[in-house]
Order: C-alpha cells, then sequence, then structure tokens
C-alpha cells in the first residue's frame, strides 16, 4: 500500500515592526499589522518531514525534535490539520484519480536546529514547516499567501515565514481572518547586503510566552491603545518604502523604535512584562553608540537592534559593517564572560521555504 512523504525547511523570520496582542484569539486575528525579515535556512530553521498511509493506525501523530507531543483535540496543530484536509479534499473532488489521503492519518516530525521558545521564533518557523509540509505532501493548488491563512492559526508569526525576503502580515478587516495574511514585501535579492547577527545572551526557555504575555497587554495597557491606532500604521508604510528605497538609515531607525515600542507596552502590562535583560539592555546602549558617532561622522546608521520575546537581540546591518560590528560586540561582550557559544551566529535573508 502506497505511503507518500514530503521533507520541507522553513527558516525564522525576525520582525521589525512587532506584532503583539490579538483582536481575535480563536483564530489569530492581530490587533496590528507586522513585517519582518525572514532569515536564511543555514542557521535558524525548522525541518519538517510529513507523511502518510492508508496504512497507518487510526490517528495524527506529532515528533517535535524526536520527542512526541500530543496533538489536543481543538489546539492549534489540530485546527491547521483540518484546514489542510480541507484543501485536499477539494483536490480530490477535483480528480477522481487523486488518492484519498485526505482520510488517511498524517506522521509529522520536525526538527529544531537552535534552541526551541528561547525568544528566537521557534514557533514562526516550526509551525511554517508544518504547514508547508503537508501542503507539499497534499499538492495543493494554494499560493503561499493563502497558505500563509492557515499557518497563521497555528502561530501568527508563522504566517510570515512561508516567504522569504521582507514580508508583511497584513492583519485585516473581516471577522472571519480572510485577508489577514503575509505578502511579500520584496525579494531577498532586492536587498541581498541587508545581514542579521544574532546574539544569543540566553538560550532558556522564556519566562512569560507570547500567547500569555500579548493576552495581558491587551487586557490592561493603554499604552498597546496608542501604540496600534497611531504608531504602526504609519510605520508600517515608512518601513515598506525604505525597504523599496534600500534606505538603511531610515529602516534601522524605525526597527529600534518598534522593538522599544513594543517592550514598552510589555512594561505598562499589568503585571510588567520583563523580556531584557541587562545583557539586552548593554546591546542596545552599543548600538546607539556606534550610531551616534556614524551620525557625527556624516554618515547614516550602521545598525539596527531589536529583541522579541526574550533576551537576545538580533543585530541588522549592511554587510560592508558586519565585521566592524561583529568586532565591536565581541570587545564589549567577550565570549569568556559566560556566554553561549557561539555568542553571534550571522545570518542572511533567505530567497524563500525550501
Ligand atoms: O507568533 P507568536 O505568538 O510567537 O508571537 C510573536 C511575537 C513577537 O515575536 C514578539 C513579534 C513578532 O512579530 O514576531
Amino acid at each position: 500500500m502506497a505511503r507518500y512523504e514530503a521533507t520541507v525547511s522553513a527558516p525564522v523570520n525576525i520582525a521589525c515592526i512587532k506584532y503583539w496582542g490579538k483582536r481575535n484569539t480563536a483564530l489569530i486575528l492581530p490587533t496590528n499589522s507586522s513585517l519582518s525579515v525572514t532569515l536564511s535556512q543555514d542557521h535558524l530553521r525548522s525541518t519538517t518531514t510529513s507523511s502518510t498511509s492508508q496504512e497507518y493506525e487510526q490517528g495524527d501523530r506529532l515528533w517535535l525534535n524526536g520527542r512526541e507531543e500530543e496533538i489536543s483535540k481543538g489546539g492549534r496543530t489540530e485546527v491547521c490539520l483540518a484546514a489542510l484536509r480541507q484543501w485536499r479534499r477539494e483536490v480530490e473532488d477535483k480528480d477522481s484519480a487523486a488518492p484519498k489521503m485526505s482520510e488517511w492519518p498524517l506522521r509529522i516530525a520536525s526538527y529544531n536546529n537552535f534552541p526551541t521558545a528561547a525568544g528566537l521564533a521557534s514557533s514562526a518557523s516550526g509551525l511554517a514547516a508544518l504547514v508547508y509540509s503537508i501542503s507539499q505532501l497534499y499538492q495543493l493548488p494554494q499560493t503561499p499567501s493563502q497558505l500563509s491563512l492557515i499557518a497563521r492559526q497555528g502561530s501568527g508569526s508563522a504566517c510570515r515565514s512561508l516567504f522569504g525576503g521582507f514580508v508583511a502580515w497584513e492583519m485585516g478587516e473581516r471577522d472571519d481572518g480572510a485577508d489577514s495574511l503575509a505578502v511579500q514585501v520584496a525579494d531577498r535579492d532586492h536587498w541581498p547586503e541587508i545581514h542579521a547577527l544574532i546574539c544569543v545572551v540566553s538560550d532558556a526557555k522564556k519566562g512569560t510566552s507570547s500567547t500569555s504575555g500579548m493576552q495581558k497587554t491587551v487586557a490592561t495597557s493603554t499604552l498597546l491603545q496608542h501604540r496600534i491606532k497611531h504608531v504602526v500604521p504609519p510605520r508600517m508604510t515608512e518601513i515598506s518604502r525604505a525597504i523599496t528605497a534600500k534606505d538603511f538609515t531610515t529602516f534601522a531607525r524605525l526597527t529600534m523604535a518598534d522593538s522599544n515600542s513594543f517592550h514598552a507596552v510589555c512594561l505598562d502590562t499589568s503585571p510588567p512584562i520583563f523580556y531584557l535583560n541587562d545583557v539586552s539592555r548593554a546591546i542596545i546602549s552599543v548600538i546607539e553608540e556606534l550610531n551616534r558617532a556614524a551620525l557625527a561622522s556624516g554618515a547614516g546608521l550602521v545598525a539596527a537592534y531589536t529583541f522579541d520575546a526574550g533576551p537576545n537581540a538580533v543585530i541588522y546591518a549592511l554587510e560592508k559593517d558586519m565585521p566592524m560590528i561583529v568586532q565591536t560586540i565581541n570587545e564589549f561582550f567577550p565570549q569568556s564572560l559566560d556566554f553561549p557559544d557561539p555568542f553571534g551566529v550571522l545570518a542572511q535573508p533567505s530567497a524563500r521555504p525550501e
């Protein structure tokens, strides 16, 4: 009896304009649009193999980094699998010769080549790889933007990892979420000079998950209302323009401002959420100082820091400036000071999931 299999890898994406807050928790509809850079496959990626066969025992099964995880009833993975099966059913209805895979159990094994849930966006690459691998297994005709509607329901930021390069997640307006999807703003080849330095300040699991953190922020922060109404919408337009124009100074200014705005709403949450630690704040000071010196000498900004729901820094810089940035970071934060090895991982934006 036939067995079908598909393996794909999806990279991590790191947001420049942050998603923080859901207006609908079941469908994962965000309170604001966001924009990210998808990193290269080389360093931070999830690789997922999905298979299906009529012979498999009943029930879908999932392994993460070699350990079996329960697929809970009504949980996010199950929601994604149900939606993918529905699209497969449409393929089978149109083509009577297509195997009835939608009725068969699935086996899914996923590996991250980096620490899980440490503020390095593992859920983004993991859910994107899961959705993309099953779409390949099922030979679905849907576009990456359409697939992003399903990945979004697995983990919000995962929808952006279905594209390489520079990607926007448009929040949409509809209550059913049909217009809350990812679109590519520019592909990697448009601006390959941008590189990312990932500073692993801590690879421990984060204290407050993004899911619970966001809910607390939505429920208690008044600053969030200002951010989603007045701060993010103009930034989305401005940063898209900066990417199109390859204007690094504007890109860097907006990226740093938005990271700080996101951590400000975390602090404005009750009880407050602290994702940054002393090392994170020291990295901010070093980059601010490098930029101050660059501006004073008449040049543009040389680097942009950004932090997700954890203390690890991602520093964006142009390739020509990256050796100086790496050297400066290594001088201020020598690896002998208890940093995991390697402290920094250089990554380039990637083309797309493979
Ligand atoms: O998709 P989630 O639930 O892992 O949330 C991600 C939130 C941030 O990483 C902090 C910001 C973002 O836009 O990726």
